[in-house]
């Protein structure tokens, strides 16, 4: 299955080379050129749409990178990023946006809880597999709240749920966030929006003052992987539950329907997905998925 976008139109190369884009910055170090190679590049490879406002942000993202590679200016480090995968990578990770944070959208953990959260455990109990999947989950905030409310208030009671075959999967493109996700550690006060029985029952004080860390046996239940939604997924099944939010905002049309798309065949009947609050679902997927709360929806198909 390919993800990537139809839309193969990239930004318009700018053909004033003499003009600063940057303020104090010389366009023989970064110029409108080198600009729209890294939009196209971003635009292909990630689907992320970078407009004309975002050459500063641009600059000051790369630029470390640039020092860093010895390059004397943006054009020798993209020539050097087109021969090399890894620093093409590198250079798209550092223009993703990754702000996310503790139980962000309570609304999707209040449905969660009530709506989903029984018949999952129902499920596990019967020993039926139950799979998760939080797709685009930067540092990890999304996915533990999400595990944590999965396991809940009762901590005696989730105890058995340790032994059952439930697995989240936690995919980002940007390799630090992921890092970061698994690792699994936070200031105390990032957690603050949660339930205090959640953070009591599945985080545990961590070596460096004032952070906490999740606990082993929910760590345990999650699988990070490194995953460009735009590439192939390399998976078969199907999930219970699919959070992908604050995504696809970065995205094109065409490829937001794709992903939908793909969400809708990657979730079992009866499944849920849950996107961003400035996203809604269209194309081919609008058959398969029904609106059933606000940026909730569900497979068509009896569970
Ligand atoms: C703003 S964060 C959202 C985090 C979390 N889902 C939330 O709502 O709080 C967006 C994440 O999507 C990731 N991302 C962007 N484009 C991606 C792509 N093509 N494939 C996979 N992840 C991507 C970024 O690296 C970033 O960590």
């Amino acid at each position: 299955m390919s993800l990537r976008p139809v839309d193969k139109s990239g930004p318009p190369v700018a053909a004033d080379l003499d003009a600063a884009i940057v303020p104090g910055v010389s366009p023989q170090v970064f110029n409108a050129a080198d600009f729209a190679r890294i939009a196209e590049l971003v635009h292909r490879e990630a689907g992320i749409v970078l407009t004309d406002q975002k050459r500063m942000l641009a600059y000051s993202r790369l630029a470390p990178l640039v020092r860093k590679s010895g390059a004397a200016t943006f054009g020798e480090y993209l020539d050097g990023a087109a021969r090399d995968a890894a620093v093409e990578t590198q250079l798209i990770a550092a223009l993703t946006t990754n702000h996310t944070y503790f139980y962000r959208e309570p609304h999707h953990f209040e449905h969660f809880a009530q709506s989903v959260r029984p018949a999952l455990l129902a499920a596990a109990e019967a020993g039926r597999p139950v799979r998760i999947w939080s797709a685009g989950c930067s540092s990890g905030e999304e996915i533990w709240t999400l595990m944590m409310v999965l396991m809940g208030a009762d901590k005696a009671a989730a105890r058995s749920l340790a032994a059952r075959d439930i697995v989240a999967l936690a995919s980002d493109l940007a390799g630090h966030a992921l890092s970061a996700a698994e690792t699994a550690t936070y200031p105390a006060s990032a957690l603050a929006a949660l339930p205090d029985d959640l953070v009591a029952n599945w985080t545990e004080a961590a070596s460096a003052p004032d952070q906490r860390r999740i606990v082993q046996s929910v760590r345990a239940m999650v699988r990070f992987r490194q995953l460009n939604l735009l590439h192939p997924w390399p998976f078969g099944g199907q999930f219970d539950v699919i959070f992908c939010r604050n995504v696809m905002i970065y995205f094109d049309g065409p490829t937001k329907e794709q992903l939908m798309a793909g969400f809708a065949r990657h979730l079992r009947p009866g499944g849920f997905l849950y996107i961003g609050h400035s996203e809604r679902v269209s194309g081919l997927a609008s058959d398969l998925l029904t609106l059933v709360g606000p940026t909730i929806y569900q497979k068509v198909g009896a569970p």
